[in-house]
């Protein structure tokens, strides 16, 4: 697939701005698109002169960066063909021995596993299963129990929903994709919020949707900005509680007065975690036409792998036609056990809550102690939350931080264009002990990129 010189100069932003000379940070950024699959294995680049002109730079610039590419493995390049994207094979010299046992990870914000609490939800799924074996096991709507405890549970939280309303998916992120395949076809255009959840990007991309990003800012969504985009796309994807990666919550006014007009996803899967003030009301009780989709991987567990669709039976039996090209149904055990949790309320536990509160809170406190300079707004939910640098250097900063002991996810993965360096999404699902060591890893990771020390790591993977 060739790329050009314009899509290129979009992907890697802001790449002027930083320390060190010119074709090291444009390769350093090129690198990153790719380690990050924004630049995709076998993507043919533009030419040397092409994509100088596009960046405003010398041809020298381009060419000396490609040629470090090349170097490192990035990339290939055949006379007279254009430069091809690869991945550098053998074993990573960075990677020493033990070194990946000891790293704090800081780029996955997923909840431990409540084990005691899984395991008699299990018992009790063994024991429900016989009923399954006269069937075929293959539901693509998901099981009767499940739905219907997924019912109940937006029933208790103010919507009313009947089962019939409930798809079961294996996970959110899959809901969203089901969803995107089902509604949208190339060219279509998408609001997303900006930033956003990166995987729901990566989906939107992959099935060639245009994104329109409408900034969601410190002091919130842009109402009017949000209803003009919408006035002219096909599909809007909202987090509006709490919002992957800022933490915030859309006031509750706002989704009163929020009328889009495409159709509109909006995506629950953290709002279980409410951390301070009074739980806001399913969305889709201020807009009746939302599509909802939820999951219990941030609120019980990711390993289960259970989320759902909440829409209209029409809107889901188009899901349900397309489903079968991916995949034909979620495991019975895995639903079984999640209706047991559900029924048992499991998803807003105080214990759970409290223990994310407090490391929230060591989180913040470990910031203001060693990285004084970094902006980070208390979230009032959710799990992550998202640190703003004075100078652009999340992209470098997450290539360097593994070599200080941890790992984490650089802003542009969250937005277009190359946008958000300054930012860094911070998750709070570590013990009090660890976020504060992983902050002081941080610390000495971002000295030693002002001293000029460069990093090589491949970007982890998110949740
Ligand atoms: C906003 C948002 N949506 C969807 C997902 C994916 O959830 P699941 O694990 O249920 O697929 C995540 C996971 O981090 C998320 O933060």
């Amino acid at each position: 697939m060739k790329i050009s010189s314009h899509t290129v100069a979009g992907m890697v932003g802001r790449w002027q701005e930083g320390p060190g000379p010119a074709h090291r940070r444009l390769s350093d950024r090129l690198r990153l698109l790719v380690l990050d699959g924004r630049l995709c294995l076998g993507a043919a680049l533009p030419g040397e002169r092409d994509l100088a002109a596009a960046l405003g730079t010398s041809r020298t610039t381009v060419g000396t960066a490609y040629r470090t590419l090349v170097e490192h493995g990035y990339l290939t390049t055949r006379s007279r063909a254009r430069a091809t994207v690869r991945l550098p094979g053998g074993p990573r010299p960075e990677r020493r021995a033990g070194a990946r046992a000891q790293t704090l990870d800081l780029s996955l914000a997923a909840p431990q596993a409540p084990v005691e609490i899984l395991h008699a939800a299990f018992a009790s799924a063994l024991e429900q299963l016989p009923r399954h074996f006269e069937r075929h096991g293959y539901d693509r709507y998901g099981t009767g129990e499940l739905r219907e405890a997924v019912a109940r549970w937006y029933g208790r939280r103010g919507l009313p929903t009947p089962p019939g309303h409930i798809m079961i998916t294996n996970g959110a992120q899959h809901a969203l994709a089901l969803l995107a395949r089902t509604m949208l076809s190339p060219r279509d255009k998408v609001v997303i919020d900006h930033p956003t959840y990166p995987h729901a990007i990566k989906t939107f991309l992959d099935v060639r949707a245009r994104l329109l990003p409408v900034a969601v800012t410190p002091s919130g969504w842009d109402g009017a900005q949000l209803c003009a985009a919408a006035s002219t796309a096909h599909l809007a994807y909202l987090i509006p509680d709490f919002h992957n990666p800022t933490g915030m919550s859309m006031p509750t006014g706002m989704r009163r007065r929020l009328g889009l007009a495409c159709p509109t996803v909006v995506d629950e899967t953290m709002a279980d975690l409410v951390l301070d003030g009074a739980a806001q009301e399913p969305f889709a009780v201020h807009m009746p036409t939302a599509i909802s989709i939820g999951s219990v991987s941030k609120s019980i567990w990711g390993g289960l792998r259970i989320g759902w669709i909440r829409a209209a039976p029409s809107l889901l039996e188009r899901v349900v036609q397309a489903r079968p090209a991916t995949d034909l149904g979620t495991p019975v055990v895995e639903q079984l056990a999640t209706a047991v949790l559900l029924n048992e309320d499991r998803t807003r536990r105080p214990e759970a809550l409290c223990r994310l509160r407090e490391q929230r809170d060591a989180l913040g406190q470990a910031l203001a102690a060693h990285l004084p300079h970094v902006r980070a707004p208390q979230p009032s939910g959710g799990m992550t939350l998202w640190a703003t640098f004075p100078e652009p250097v999340a992209s470098r900063l997450a290539a360097i931080a593994p070599d200080h002991g941890v790992t984490i996810a650089a802003g542009p993965r969250f937005g277009i264009g190359g946008a958000f360096e300054r930012n860094v999404r911070l998750p709070y699902a570590l013990p009090p002990d660890r976020l504060a060591l992983a902050v002081r890893r941080l610390a000495r990771a971002e000295a030693a990129l002002t001293r000029g020390a460069t990093g090589t790591h491949t970007p982890a993977p998110l949740a």
